[in-house]
């Protein structure tokens, strides 16, 4: 076999991806199905789950879909035991669902604020918790957090959507360091403009010729160019790399 093979291969691993069924979830689901891994899906509509465990199953891997809204504190501990159940203990957490309200400061509600802390953050925390405490007696595992280039920059329209992500980064540090003697590594991903039902609303406004301009690349990405970096970091080949943010942003936040 060769090196690189042997240093990315997820073979007998076992993966959970949240919103993985579309978008830069299911990408890196689809990325570390094809580095071997066996994967689950964890999202709200779980026909969209089941369709891309279909293709997973295409691929050789083994899938399970498995329907969990992110923000149900009650519904996580049984989601991660049903994976456990039935594709074995979790190496590998992808914590990628999130949400954003387009709400300025001044007319942002309570309700949506919770929503998307629960959902970008609090689950981050409560499902990365969970998974530790089951790789923890094993020695090994893999936490990689989905961050924004609003872990960075302020963004006034979306005020609890950068105040979400801006915490993702230090929560991946603070854990990095807590759960290193455990051998287990947490990274968080920080893609740039990536073409997804998300930022499809930018598209019909100016600031898309914006952001064109402003990235180096000149372009948004596609989904599956987020993916090599979470092989990456699920693997063997990251093992010495723990509370890093890999930039994955066509340049733009360089200027
Ligand atoms: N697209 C970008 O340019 C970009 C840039 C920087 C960072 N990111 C980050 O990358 C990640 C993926 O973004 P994306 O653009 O792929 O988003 P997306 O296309 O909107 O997909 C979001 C995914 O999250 C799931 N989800 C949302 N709320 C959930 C909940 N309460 N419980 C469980 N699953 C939930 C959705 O599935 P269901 O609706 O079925 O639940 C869906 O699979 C996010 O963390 C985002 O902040 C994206």
């Amino acid at each position: 076999m060769n090196a690189s093979r042997t240093l990315f291969d997820l073979a007998g691993r076992v993966a959970v991806v949240t919103g993985g069924n579309r978008g830069i979830g299911r990408a890196i689901a689809i990325g570390l199905a094809q580095a071997g891994a066996s994967v689950a899906v964890l999202a709200r509509n779980q026909d969209h789950n089941r369709a891309i465990c279909g293709e997973l199953t295409q691929l050789g891997a083994r899938a399970v879909a498995v329907e969990l809204d992110v923000r149900q504190r009650a519904e996580l501990q049984p989601a991660i035991a049903q994976v456990e159940r039935t594709l074995g203990p979790v190496d590998i957490l992808v914590n990628n669902a999130a949400i954003a309200y387009v709400k300025r400061a001044l007319d942002a509600d309570e309700k949506s604020w919770d929503r998307v802390i629960e959902t970008n953050l609090t689950s981050v925390f409560l499902l990365s918790q969970i998974a530790a405490r089951s790789m923890a007696p094993r020695g090994r595992g893999k936490i990689i957090n989905l961050a924004s280039e609003y872990s960075i920059f302020g963004a006034g329209s979306i005020p609890s959507y950068s105040a979400s992500k801006g915490a993702v980064v230090q929560l991946t540090k603070s854990m990095a360091i807590d759960l290193a003697p455990a051998n287990i590594q947490v990274n968080a991903i920080l893609p740039g403009w990536i073409d997804t039902d998300l930022t499809a609303p930018v598209k019909h406004t100016a600031q898309y010729d914006e952001i064109i301009l402003r990235t180096p690349a000149g372009r948004f990405g596609a989904p599956q160019e987020v993916a090599g970096a979470a092989v990456y970091l699920a693997s063997d080949a990251a093992n010495f790399v723990t509370a890093s943010v890999l930039v994955v942003d066509g340049g733009y936040s360089a200027r």
